[in-house]
């Protein structure tokens, strides 16, 4: 069932939203050479307790930390750990804060040191289909009308969209009904109403759409070995313009 949030339930959601987008705005700033992907996660787990909040990702279906890092091939649920961020890498973070309740969801992919210019065409084009899945998050459209946007404007640039994962409701669970995939037909799927609030998460694959698990149960690349891009908002749907609840000029720090 697709549960349409009150106004006091909205507000909540702002906030859990808020350090969300605080939590992305700390791993983005630790995206360096030299790095280790564990270095982000710490630093990720205290922001988020220092908030009084609690990391959604931690422990979440035996998922062990704070934020999933992928680099490069790795398109989604990287696991912290060991690995050395490269100058010229290209890195996904991904994080979730729960409090008073309600989960917020965000990630976004940025440039380690210099990169080339055709990773940074990939880093624009995906977070770009994002917003044009925004243009159409409103009330009167329907879930699909977002994913059409997404796959349509992604596809024009010449990439590929993940089937296998899609975006999602979000609230007092982080996954909730309804799915948001990043492809589909105009004008199918749940209407949108106002309180909906969704995850909204282009993966974007430079070459084909392909997907391979690791074998750690949780990492996701690209079966091509090409690079691949995330960027995600939890998003209200309004009687006007979508609110982005994870908004990705917050900085707490
Ligand atoms: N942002 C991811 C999603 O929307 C959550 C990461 S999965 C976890 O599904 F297991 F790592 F939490
Ligand atoms: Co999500």
């Amino acid at each position: 069932m697709i549960t349409l949030k009150s106004n006091r339930e909205i507000d909540l959601m702002r906030r859990a939203g808020k350090i969300t987008a605080a939590a992305r705005a700390v791993a983005r700033e630790m995206v360096k050479p030299g790095v280790t992907t564990h270095q982000i996660d710490k630093a990720v787990f205290e922001f988020i307790k220092s908030q009084g909040a609690t990391p959604s990702f931690l422990n979440y279906n035996g998922y062990p930390a704070s934020v999933c890092v992928s680099v490069n091939d790795e398109i989604i649920h990287g696991i912290p750990g060991k690995r050395v961020l490269q100058e010229g890498d290209i890195v996904s973070v991904d994080v979730g804060a729960y409090i008073g309740g309600f989960h917020g969801d965000c990630a976004g992919t940025y440039p380690c040191g210099r990169v080339s210019e055709e990773d940074m065409d990939l880093i624009r084009v995906t977070q770009q289909s994002f917003f044009e899945g925004l243009k159409v998050a409103r009330e009167g459209y329907h879930i699909k009308d977002i994913s059409h946007a997404v796959q349509t404007y992604v596809e024009s640039h010449g990439y590929s969209v993940v089937r296998e994962y899609v975006g999602h409701g979000i609230g007092r669970m982080m996954h909730e009904p309804p799915e948001v995939p990043n492809f589909g037909e105009p004008g199918h799927g749940p209407r949108l109403l106002r309180g909906m609030t969704i995850a909204v998460e282009p993966m974007v694959n430079a070459g084909t759409a392909s997907i391979i698990q690791l074998r750690d149960g949780w990492t996701v690349k690209t079966a091509d070995g090409k690079k691949a891009a995330h960027y995600e908002n939890t998003i209200l749907i309004t009687d006007a313009d979508p609110e982005i609840l994870t908004d990705p000029e917050e900085s707490l720090v």
